[in-house]
């Protein structure tokens, strides 16, 4: 069974899609994708053993689907056809540099599914240099830790995002609202807690009220 964080990203993929799953790891994911109804999927990771336990766990799914298996370094060896990437389980700054190095293959991608396990913010921070548009935008929370799951593209008309949405997504988008306001609130009074010991940096307090005044927009403006 997929972790609550992959299958959101699971739902993006579409039964025509020829996925790459870059840093498959053991390859989950794509297995599941199989399991959907996708025919191609090119599994990448750029260490040989997670690559080879990818293979043995999709042993019995060559039947199903042309699977391929490329040993490379993030985006640089896709496949011809492939038209959607994941991204998932890494830094914000890997997923960002990932797709900054190879940057031409990404735009012609019909879309790029990304799943940062931190620095959300900077990678919403070079999507917004780099020209991608988050189409669409979730939040999962899975063994007590949240993520932001997106759907993003080059070449789709859009706002770039403001600095609140660089901070906390495309809060417009966002539908699991519960689970959204559970991670506002959580943070909120993180950061409160942070100020209140009154050990910061001047410029550092100034940093953290400014945090706390976008979540409080947030809250406003999703009343
Ligand atoms: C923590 S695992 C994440 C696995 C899976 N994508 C997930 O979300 O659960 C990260 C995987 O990315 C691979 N990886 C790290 N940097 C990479 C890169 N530049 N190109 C391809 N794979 C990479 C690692 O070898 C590892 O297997």
């Amino acid at each position: 069974m997929l972790s609550k964080r992959l299958l959101a990203v699971l739902d993006y993929l579409a039964v025509d899609d020829y996925v790459a799953d870059i840093g498959c790891d053991h390859g989950y994911l794509m297995a599941s994708a199989i399991d959907k109804g996708l025919k191609k999927v090119q599994l990448i990771d750029n260490k040989i053993s997670p690559l080879n336990v990818a293979k043995k766990n999709l042993a019995s799914y060559d039947a199903k689907a042309h699977i391929k298996y490329t040993l490379s370094d993030g985006l640089k060896e896709i496949d011809k056809g492939v038209n959607v990437a994941c991204i998932c389980g890494m830094g914000g700054d890997l997923i960002a540099k990932i797709i900054s190095d190879e940057k031409e293959k990404a735009k012609k991608l019909s879309y790029l599914v990304l799943a940062p396990n931190s620095k959300v913010a900077n990678l919403h921070q070079m999507l917004n240099k780099l020209g991608f548009s988050i189409v669409d935008e979730k939040i999962v929370e899975d063994h007590n830790k949240f993520y932001f799951i997106m759907k993003v593209s080059y070449g789709v008309p859009s706002l770039p995002l403001n600095d609140i949405e660089i901070s906390y997504g495309k809060y417009q988008l966002i539908k699991e609202k519960d689970v959204y306001s559970k991670y506002l609130m959580l943070e909120k009074q993180r950061l409160e807690t942070i100020l209140k010991q009154n050990k910061l940096s001047d410029t550092l307090k100034k940093n953290f009220n400014n945090e706390l005044s976008k979540i409080e927009v947030i809250i406003n403006e999703t009343k």
